[in-house]
Order: structure tokens, then C-alpha cells, then sequence
């Protein structure tokens, strides 16, 4: 009957349709309205503070999102059993404590990538079966921050296998527990090996989530999904209880829908963890009051950015070339100084990544058998078990997509080799990026996607990506790298090219067909 539809859609859908967008507004006592989907950090603890909003409240909202949207969108694996009674405290505790004591994120939800270990009911398997029911020895350091800031562990994110560290023939965002994690805008590639931290924090399935980098990992993912994500300066977060690639390259940051919620959550994870030495050198890095006070509106007015060509693609991406010479405006009109047409020395030594991928197969081998050698219990206590696993389970595993990163790790001997493969990274590293900020005085480089993330890789710098725009619908990033400890700068830059453009808009609601 035609009654019963209306622009196509059947009343009953009609009706779904008005109480799934409507679903996140609380009417609260005060009879204001509080919406949680793309509610900030800030936003939601001034609802807590004015009895708009509970955690147990919010916990609920992403609970239902996940039950909703995952099953399209698989950026969740597990959730937490404990995060409602989690909730209950926060609540409890901002009842009985001084308004204005508590920590930023206390009582958010936040859901960490699945390579980050929790000593709770929750599993930390990097998506693999083989690390199902192992039973890590405490905290990752970044979670022992977390809780000790009142923050709700929501639960774990899917991810790229391994940190997509298993083989090259997977596709992104794949793992055999979670299955293929999909980007909400486009339904396809979510990009990795982060991909549901930034699927989730995409589609509002959590306040906050947390991402690993080794290369490209956090800043990939982030852009494709039009969220921000901040690879830190390696050793500024503690990447003890991490399931690793490379210490000398790994860094655990946050991906958020904000620059603002990126800042607050780098702040409450970075710091020195004594199971990890590099965060007690990187700790110098850290900013006497925090990251939030670089959240400046004006951030960009002085700063001064370099453009290499390079990493802008060769010549015939007029999209591409329109988009930037539009945000190039914006950020002049901003006051930054753009520094044009840099050469940097080493780029295609870099981009070839030769000495990177020798390096990363050494470090994977041994900082993976320490981790799972620490492990309280494990099904797999080394590399070779990992490797033995998957060719016991071809189907759970699906060995199809191969393994061939794993076993070129396992095999590879003489110290030497990786030792001239850090000599040339190191070399590349002072000639190339230091060298050219350091003779263009510059705060750092901009560049378009995740295309720079060799570079801050192999030197353990910064990167911090913002939404840049939508192409056919498929989101891209702006990339903001500089020197290492230069993360007030990055805040300071990408805060003010956000609030410039406030380009991010949220994906359509996804679920699957009745
Ligand atoms: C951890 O894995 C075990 C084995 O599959 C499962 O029974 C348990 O529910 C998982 N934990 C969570 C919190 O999902
Ligand atoms: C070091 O770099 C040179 C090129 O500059 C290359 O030929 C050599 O293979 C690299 N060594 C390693 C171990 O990656």
C-alpha cells in the first residue's frame, strides 16, 4: 500500500531509520540534549559534569553500535565482560570525588588494537588463533596509564594479522579472528595494520581508540577513515606489552575523530615505563603541562612547512592537485610560511625500503620470540611455533595468503647485515629529513596520505594525520611530520588546520540487510 511507504522506505524501516539516528541523544533531567555519536573528550565530560551523561550510559551507546555495526563492519574482536561494571566506577567515583580532580579520560571507553595486551578477561592475540587463550604477564605500559586515568577498556580492535607482518599477499585489515574489517565509508579497504582502531573510532563504535605504527600502520588506516591518528616519536609511549615488529620502530598512538581527543589521549599514555628504556630517553620529550595546551586555534600562524614533490605523485592526479593547492591556501591564510619544490637526499633509497625490510625481519625475530617467551602461557612460545601453527590449521588460518614474512624472519642470520641495514638507515636519516628541516628551518614537512611514513619510520619521528577530504566518497588524510619530541608543534599544526577546515563527516550507519 502506498500509505506505507514513504520515499521508498516501508514504516517499519521508517521507524527503525528515526530511532537508530535518534538513538544517541540523551534527554536528561536538565532537558537538554546530549549527542554522543561524535562527541568529543571535552564534550563529554562537561555531560558528565552537568548530569547530562554517565559512562554506563556511553558504555551502552558503543556497546549497541557494536552489536549494530560490527558485523558489517568488523573493527571490534572482543569486547570487555568488566567494561559496564568499569563504567559503574567511573560513575561512582566522579560522584564522590572534586569536580575538576579527575583525569581526561576517566570513565571514557577505549578500545585498543588487538596487539596491545590487557591482563583481564579480554584476549591480546594480534588477530591470530595461535596466540587464542595465552595469558600475557601483566599491562602493556600504555594500558597501565590508561586504567590508572579512570578509562574504561571497552575491548579489542581487529586488525591487519600481525601487524600485517605475516604476509604481503593479505589484504589489509584481514585477520583470521576477526575476519575482514571493512571501511565505513567506502566498504573496502580500511587500509592497516590498525584498521578497526580507525574503523571504530570512524563509525562511533568507541570514544577513543588506541593504534600501533611500525610503518604507516596508525597514519594508513587513520586517513583512510577520516579520523586522526598520531604515530608518536618512538619511545614516548611504552610499547612493553605490545606484541612487537621492531622496538627501534614501533609506537603505540592514538587514533580519534579529533585532533583535540588525539592530543588528550597522547597525554595520558605517554611517559616512562621502566619495562620499556627507550620511554625513560623519549621522556625528554614530553611537554611540562601536557599536549592540550598546544590546541591553538592560531597554530599555524608562523610555522613553517616544507613540500617535497616527491611524495604529491608524478604529475597527472588533478584531484590531488586541486585538493592541495586548496589546503596550501588555507594554510598560508593561516600564517604558515610554505616552503615549495624541497628535494630531500635519499628519498628513493628510502622509499625502496630495502634496508628497512632487512632490518624489520631481524627485529621481528627476536623482539617476537622475547614476547611470547615473557608470556605466562602461550599455545606458541616462539617464531618457529608461530610458523608451525599456522601450517597445522591452513584453514582456520588461512594459510592461503601465505606467511613468507614470518619465514624469511625465522631463517635470517649474520648480525652484519643488519647492522650496514641501521648504518644506512641512520645515514639516510641525517642526510635526508634532518637535514632538510634543519636548512629550511622548518616545524615540518606536509604531505598528502600516508606517503611520508617511510621516512618517520626508519628515524623514529612523529606523524600526525588529519581528515582532507572525501574522494568519490573514499577519505584521505593530510600528513604533518617533523622531528623527533616536535608533537607540541604537530598538535599545535594540525589542531589549527582542523578547526580551518572541519572537513570530517561521520559514515553512513552500517548494518547488515534484514
Ligand atoms: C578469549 O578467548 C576465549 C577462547 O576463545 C573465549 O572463550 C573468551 O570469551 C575470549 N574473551 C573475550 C573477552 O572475548
Ligand atoms: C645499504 O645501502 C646500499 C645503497 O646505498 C645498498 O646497496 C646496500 O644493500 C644496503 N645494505 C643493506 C644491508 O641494506
Amino acid at each position: 500500500m502506498a500509505s506505507e511507504k514513504v520515499l521508498g522506505f516501508s514504516s517499519l524501516q521508517l521507524l527503525c531509520l528515526i530511532l537508530v539516528s535518534f538513538s544517541s541523544f540523551l534527554t536528561t533531567t536538565s532537558g537538554k540534549r546530549f549527542s554522543i555519536k561524535e562527541a568529543t573528550i571535552y564534550d563529554i565530560q562537561l555531560a558528565f559534569r552537568r548530569n547530562q551523561l554517565t559512562s554506563r550510559q556511553l558504555v551502552e551507546f558503543y556497546q549497541k553500535q557494536i552489536q549494530i555495526q560490527n558485523p558489517v563492519l568488523k573493527g571490534v574482536l572482543e569486547l570487555n565482560p568488566d567494561a559496564l561494571a568499569q563504567a559503574d566506577r567511573a560513575d561512582h567515583e566522579r560522584k564522590v570525588k572534586p569536580s575538576g580532580s579527575l583525569p581526561w579520560l576517566h570513565g571514557i571507553p577505549t578500545l585498543l588494537k588487538d596487539n596491545i595486551a590487557t591482563k583481564d578477561k579480554l584476549n591480546t592475540t594480534a588477530g591470530s588463533y595461535a596466540l587464542l587463550c595465552s595469558v600475557v604477564p601483566r599491562d602493556a605500559g600504555v594500558v597501565t596509564r590508561l586504567r590508572k586515568a579512570g578509562a574504561i577498556i571497552l575491548g579489542k580492535a581487529t586488525l591487519s594479522e600481525w601487524s600485517h607482518f605475516r604476509s604481503d599477499q593479505a589484504p589489509s585489515g584481514w585477520n583470521a579472528r576477526g575476519g575482514q574489517g571493512k571501511n565505513p565509508y567506502t566498504l573496502d579497504d580500511p587500509c592497516g595494520s590498525s584498521s578497526g582502531s580507525a574503523i571504530s573510532a570512524a563509525a562511533n563504535l568507541a570514544a577513543v581508540t588506541l593504534g600501533t605504527e611500525t610503518d604507516g600502520s596508525i597514519l594508513c588506516p587513520s586517513g583512510f577513515n577520516s579520523v586522526v591518528g598520531i604515530k608518536p616519536t618512538v619511545g614516548l609511549t611504552s610499547r612493553a606489552g605490545v606484541v612487537p615488529i621492531s622496538p627501534r620502530q614501533d609506537s603505540v598512538g592514538p587514533i580519534c575523530r579529533t585532533v583535540s581527543d588525539a592530543a588528550l589521549v597522547l597525554e595520558t599514555i605517554a611517559g616512562i615505563d621502566t619495562n620499556d628504556k627507550a620511554t625513560i630517553k623519549a621522556s625528554k620529550y614530553i611537554p611540562k603541562g601536557g599536549y592540550a595546551q598546544f590546541l591553538k586555534k592560531d597554530g599555524l600562524r608562523g610555522k613553517r612547512l616544507g613540500i617535497v614533490r616527491i611524495f604529491y605523485g608524478f604529475g597527472t592526479n588533478t584531484f590531488l592537485h586541486q585538493t592541495s593547492k586548496q589546503h596550501f591556501k588555507t594554510l598560508r591564510q593561516k600564517g604558515a610560511v610554505l616552503v615549495d619544490n624541497l628535494e630531500m637526499d635519499n628519498i628513493n633509497e628510502i622509499l625502496s625500503e630495502p634496508s628497512e625490510n632487512t632490518a624489520l625481519e631481524f627485529e621481528l625475530k627476536f623482539s617476537l620470540n622475547a614476547y611470547l617467551k615473557d608470556l605466562v602461557a602461550s599455545p606458541v612460545r616462539n617464531l618457529a611455533d608461530v610458523i608451525a601453527f599456522n601450517k597445522k590449521h591452513p584453514k582456520l588460518e588461512k594459510l592461503e595468503y601465505g606467511q613468507e614474512l614470518l619465514v624469511i624472519a625465522e631463517k635470517i642470520k649474520g648480525i652484519g647485515t643488519w647492522k650496514q641495514a641501521l648504518l644506512n638507515m641512520t645515514r639516510w636519516s641525517r642526510n635526508g629529513f634532518e637535514k632538510l628541516m634543519k636548512i629550511n628551518k622548518l616545524d615540518a614537512v606536509v604531505v598528502p596520505f600516508s606517503n611520508f611514513s617511510p621516512v618517520l619510520a626508519i628515524g623514529g619521528y612523529p606523524g600526525i594525520i588529519v581528515p582532507a577530504g572525501y574522494e568519490k566518497g573514499a577519505p584521505f588524510g593530510i600528513c604533518f611530520g617533523g622531528l623527533k619530541g616536535s608533537e607540541p608543534k604537530l598538535i599545535e599544526i594540525a589542531y589549527s588546520f582542523e578547526q580551518a577546515t572541519m572537513i570530517r563527516k561521520p559514515p553512513p550507519l552500517r548494518k547488515l540487510k534484514p
